[in-house]
């Protein structure tokens, strides 16, 4: 088995550690004869230099992943690539930053702090993005930091893991689309973000995206275990550009929206 496929079965496993709903949402369309394809993986950090996106990003970049799409999300101050492998089996990488001088000195010393015990050597692992949460840190503490940013809190919470992983709903046999597939996990009892309606983007965007609301978990904390969300599902329909071929990239404004799969609710 050759480094990638071992590292997406890591991935795998440690997400749905974290999200235990996928697992289930995987085994009903695997009943129903689907051969599931992933479309990305997604990837949070901070833009510190020693863990930013380009350090989550060089393992990939050496195993023949190539740069692709560039996002910025002003409201969240995050800013994210995607990166595509030439042999298209294998599911793009999405890796977002937390723009960490956009915010308070109280969160930026909290992050600083936290960050002097992640690895030394990020950018020369391979499974960098399997180190987990290598610090401790009080509830308060996270409370804290979701004052300022979901996205800081999530990452204080659950460090560095898979945020999720995305069906290629173009890939299904059983669905004619992202809608069915949706109406589908709601009758089974799951719960679809809602922020920026039900599916976001369109045809004419080229994308349309869905995602489930974040598991919650069970997270220990230096003062105690507290229930926080944690991963979500995310399923998006790929539509042709007028040159005929599959849109590939991501649409800023629907994953702006999607982030807010993971905000306590
Ligand atoms: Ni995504």
């Amino acid at each position: 088995m050759n480094n990638l496929t071992k590292l997406f079965q890591l991935l795998w496993g440690d997400y749905l550690a974290l999200n235990p709903d996928a697992k289930r949402i995987f085994d009903l369309l695997t009943e129903r004869g689907e051969q599931i394809v992933n479309d990305h993986i997604a990837l949070r950090t901070f833009n510190e230099p020693r863990v930013d996106l380009q350090v989550l990003a060089k393992p990939f970049l050496s195993e023949g992943y190539e740069q692709a799409g560039s996002y910025q999300f002003p409201g969240k101050h995050l800013d994210a690539r995607h990166f595509e492998h030439p042999d298209s089996s294998f599911p793009r990488i999405f890796i977002s930053q937390l723009q960490l001088e956009a915010f308070s000195p109280e969160l930026q010393k909290t992050v600083t702090e936290l960050l002097e015990d992640a690895p030394e050597d990020m950018a020369g692992n391979l499974h960098a993005s399997l180190s987990g949460r290598p610090w401790n840190l009080s509830f308060e503490t996270y409370e804290n930091l979701r004052k300022e940013s979901e996205y800081a809190a999530w990452m204080g919470a659950f460090g560095f893991r898979p945020n999720h992983f995305t069906i290629l709903v173009n890939s299904l046999n059983t669905f004619p689309g992202i809608r069915e597939l949706v109406e589908f996990l709601k009758e089974n009892g799951f719960e679809i973000n809602a922020s920026g309606g039900e599916i976001k983007g369109s045809t004419e965007s080229m994308l349309e995206q869905a995602s489930t609301l974040a598991n919650r978990v069970a997270v220990t904390f230096s003062d105690g275990v507290e229930t926080i969300p944690s991963c979500y599902y995310e399923f998006a329909q790929r539509h042709p550009m007028p040159n005929g071929e599959l849109f590939s990239g991501f649409l800023a404004q629907s994953a702006d929206k999607i982030f807010e799969s993971t905000d306590k609710r």
